[in-house]
């Protein structure tokens, strides 16, 4: 009886999945991250000799267990090692792990968000490019949801080094056409058969696969590359920190 009573706790465990993460649990996590796996998986979880944790599906899709014993025992067969550390440290380390892919509103953030809210809106000039329930410009993203799209690292990166990695349905590219005209813009979509390209004004052209000669992805992102440097360690932090906040489901 006692046996099945225990199977069933643990069932009930498992289903659980994954507990809530706490801010000083990822904090602390992120300590032993860096001296234990970021020679491998790099200092933001990026990626070099183990995989990028922060875009692998692995982490998002897996419970608690499977992560857990995955950094506790390491992956039989492949270069990542059992981990040689008290199940408390690796409990935070799996936190941070977590917090990596977690959207950045679930997730705890250093900040204040009316400080950064008062940058976005001013100072940083974002509103020119981009809406938040329906107020601003069009050209870049709408960022109503940002804080449940996006974990904290990408929109850190997005902000700060914007060429780095451009939103979906954001990159520039020149479409050269067999007729002879080009044509530039941001390539919203692409499929087998179609191009469809938008132009500095706005207007979008649908163009058929078969019409184009060449196609040029072009680098760069449209928007300002410098705010790493034009705002300051504080403004950057409760600027992230309002942006983590941004969900259509409210709550903020
Ligand atoms: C010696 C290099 C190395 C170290 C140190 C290391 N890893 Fe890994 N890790 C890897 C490799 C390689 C893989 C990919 C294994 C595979 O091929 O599936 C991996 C896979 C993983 C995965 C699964 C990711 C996925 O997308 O499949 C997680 C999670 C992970 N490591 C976390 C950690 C954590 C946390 C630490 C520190 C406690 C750590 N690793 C230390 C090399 C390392
Ligand atoms: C000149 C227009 C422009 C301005 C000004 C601008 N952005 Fe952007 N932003 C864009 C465009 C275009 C993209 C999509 C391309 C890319 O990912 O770099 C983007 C992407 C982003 C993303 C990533 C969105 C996603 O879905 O991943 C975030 C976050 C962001 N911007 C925040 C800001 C903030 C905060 C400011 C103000 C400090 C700002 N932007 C100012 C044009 C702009």
């Amino acid at each position: 009886m006692r046996i099945i009573v225990l199977l069933f706790v643990l069932t009930l465990t498992a289903s659980a999945q994954r507990a809530a993460l706490k801010a000083e649990d990822v904090a602390a996590g992120r300590q032993v991250f860096m001296t234990s796996c970021s020679g491998c998986h790099g200092l933001t979880g990026e990626g070099g000799r183990g995989p990028n944790l922060m875009t692998g599906r692995a982490v998002s899709r897996s419970t608690d267990e499977v992560l857990f014993n995955a950094i506790k025992f390491g992956l039989a067969g492949t270069d990542m090692p059992p981990t040689n550390l008290p199940d408390g440290k690796l409990w935070q380390v799996m936190a941070y792990v977590r917090a990596l892919v977690a959207p950045a509103f679930e997730i705890p953030v250093e900040g204040d968000e009316k400080a950064g809210a008062a940058i976005y809106f001013g100072k940083g000039g974002c509103t020119k490019c981009h809406a938040i329930a329906g107020q601003g410009g069009l050209s870049g993203p709408d960022l109503t949801s940002i804080g449940h799209q996006r974990p904290l690292n990408l929109i850190r990166e997005a902000v700060l080094d914007p060429a780095r990695r451009i939103a979906p349905g954001y990159q520039r590219a020149t479409l050269h056409l067999k007729s002879g005209q080009s044509l530039n813009g941001v390539l919203r979509d692409y499929t087998t058969y179609e191009y469809t390209l938008q132009d500095a004004k706005g207007d979008l052209h649908f163009v058929k696969a078969t019409d184009v000669s060449d196609s040029r992805l072009l680098p760069g992102s449209p928007m300002p590359s410098n705010y790493k440097d034009s705002l300051t360690a504080t403004e950057r932090r409760d600027l992230i920190k309002f942006l983590t906040r941004q969900s259509a489901r409210g709550a903020n």
